[in-house]
């Protein structure tokens, strides 16, 4: 695949394949996902619920459950081999590399100590310039809460988790995040908890943070709203595959796959039924995933072939690329 910028890949996936031991059996969730994230951008993944996004993310970060496994596939982070990484590089990693905001906040904090301590701590082994001194940390832990319209900030950082809503808890992360500045954020369904009118104003601050320092950002939303105001580039994933990416407004104006297509006839939310509306049928069983391209038992134009064969991207120009074969052809032609 081409690169889309002159700048260095942040994140480099190269077909990851993720599957998961479970009673039913081995489910084969990532197969053989693509995905590349440039300095500087800002990249949403979108996609129905329980299509990868989470585990995709997770990978980078070597977070992903017991039960998993890559039997297949490469993560580079900043170049270096992000699976073959142990103690200090992997701390260094989810230090000043990477952090992420989690879909569900009571992944990330724990139930035992305060707000404070745990702000602190983050901030503390940021490394940032005074942030060993308790005053500084206390000053820009609230700065932080603030930004994210927690009221009472100083009363937050003395409660505990289970204290707070599950909106709050959310800012927390956030704030957390927007404390400890890393080369990329990874934020996983940041705003899912709270309120719309503060949840675009959040977006905007998080956004604003990662342009200021120079950070990348991975957004995974259901929201196609909110990676169109949020994103320069956007990937399309469904069961296990990253099937198109483009540049955010490349993508509004055309949709190469068929999924897409669906997709964004389904807009605004994907939760829940997802685009059974647009297309028959279900996201498949990961137990007994089809041979070929996983969509084609829903696609209205699969042939023979997208049963047999998993199509690659084809280059369409314009940094616009589609796994699907009916573009083979467009591609030898640009
Ligand atoms: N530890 C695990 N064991 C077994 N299956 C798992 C595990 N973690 C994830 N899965 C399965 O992997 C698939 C993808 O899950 P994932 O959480 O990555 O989806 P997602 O795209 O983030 O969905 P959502 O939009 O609902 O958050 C799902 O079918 C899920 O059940
Ligand atoms: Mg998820």
């Amino acid at each position: 695949m081409r690169t889309p910028t002159d700048r260095p890949p942040v994140v480099d996936i190269r077909d990851l394949h993720v599957e998961f031991k479970t009673y039913a059996g081995k489910v084969r969730v990532l197969n053989g996902v693509n995905f590349t994230v440039y300095a500087g951008e800002k990249v949403a993944i979108v996609g129905e619920t329980g299509c990868g996004k989470t585990t995709t993310v997770k990978s980078i970060l070597r977070i992903l459950a017991k039960n998993s496994r890559v039997p297949r596939g490469e993560i580079l982070f900043r170049g270096r081999n992000v699976l073959g990484m142990k103690g200090d590089e992997l701390k260094k990693l989810r230090g000043a590399g990477a952090s992420m905001i989690f879909q569900d906040p009571t992944m990330s904090l724990n139930p035992v100590f305060t707000i404070g301590e745990q702000m602190f701590e983050a901030i503390r082994n940021s490394g940032r310039e005074g942030c060993g001194k308790r005053d500084t940390q206390q000053e820009l832990a609230v700065l932080a809460l603030k930004q994210t319209s927690m009221p009472d900030p100083e009363r937050i950082l003395i409660s505990y988790p289970f204290q707070l809503s599950g909106g709050m808890r959310q800012r927390v992360c956030i704030a957390m995040s927007l404390a400890t500045p890393r080369e990329m954020v990874i934020a996983d369904e940041p705003t899912t908890n709270l309120d719309v009118t503060i949840q675009d104003q959040v977006l905007k601050i998080l956004k604003d943070r990662v342009e200021s320092k120079h950070s990348s950002l991975i957004l995974i939303t259901h929201s196609l709203g909110v990676a169109r105001e949020t994103t320069d580039r956007v990937y399309v994933m469904y069961a296990g595959n990253m099937i198109e990416t483009a540049p955010t407004e490349e993508i509004f104006r055309r949709q190469a796959h068929p999924y897409t297509q669906a997709l964004m006839r389904c807009i605004p939310r994907l939760t829940g039924g997802g685009v059974a509306e647009g297309i028959p049928g279900r996201i498949p069983n990961y137990l007994k995933p089809p041979a070929g391209c996983r969509f084609a038992p829903r696609c209205p134009q699969a042939e023979k072939r997208c049963h047999e064969e998993k199509p690659e991207f084809a280059d369409l120009g314009n940094e616009h690329f589609v796994a699907c074969f009916s573009y083979e052809q467009e591609e030898k032609k640009g």
